[in-house]
């Protein structure tokens, strides 16, 4: 740490962006939305960002934390060493939080879900048109439909899930190295089986939006 400026994070996330963008682009022909996966690798090349300072670490009480030691013991897919590896680089390096406030539509799952945003406007490093974070979801635990004006990309590092897309759209079963994109206000879930689901994921676009259900 020099002054308020941590170059760990800076440097770290950095090359989490730089090999999330690289995984993408080998992933082009998996994906319907290729161009839209293009742009995402591309806002990831540039990604632009304030120094980092001492008061956006906030730590707090994220429940979904306590599946991290799962997490750090589910098998490394040799295919995406390096994304995972960065990953687990930056878990030290963004801002976990439970995300939603506690409600009707959040309790049954909120306390198996943690959000780490890395890079982005509650990030570690402040960007505000881009965020890059790691996502965790407890085994057997529903993140219900929802939607949001960002369009957003996941992989999944490991664990294995359902992902839906479309309010009435099939669950399809996803696992280490895949990637699924979700367009501007597409409703989207995502269903654990019983290994928690550790992701990286990003949002472009109307990022500052929230999100509804
Ligand atoms: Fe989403």
């Amino acid at each position: 740490m020099i002054g308020d400026v941590d170059y760990n994070a800076a440097t770290i996330l950095n090359h989490l962006a730089d090999v999330t963008a690289a995984h993408i682009r080998r992933h082009l022909q998996t994906t319907n939305h290729k161009v839209l996966a293009e742009t995402m690798a591309e806002n990831l090349d540039r990604v632009c960002y304030q120094t980092p300072k001492l008061e956006h670490h906030c730590p707090r009480i994220v429940r979904g934390l306590r599946h991290a030691q799962t997490v750090f013991a589910l098998p490394v897919a040799q295919g995406h060493k390096n994304l995972t590896q960065s990953a687990l680089a930056a878990f030290a390096h963004v801002n976990w939080s439970e995300y939603y406030a506690e409600n009707d539509w959040t309790r049954p799952f909120l306390a198996d879900f943690a959000s780490g945003e890395g890079i982005g406007p509650n990030g570690v490093l402040l960007c505000d048109d881009l965020i890059l974070g790691l996502f965790i979801l407890g085994p057997n635990t529903l993140y219900p439909s929802h939607a949001h004006p960002a369009e957003e990309f996941y992989i999944v590092l490991s664990g294995e899930a359902k992902f839906q897309a479309g309010v009435d759209g099939p669950y399809t079963q996803r696992s280490s190295g895949d990637l699924i994109i979700h367009r501007e206000n597409e409703a989207h879930a995502i269903w654990t089986n019983d290994k928690p689901l550790f992701a990286v994921y990003g949002w472009i676009g109307a990022i500052s939006e929230p999100s509804w259900h």
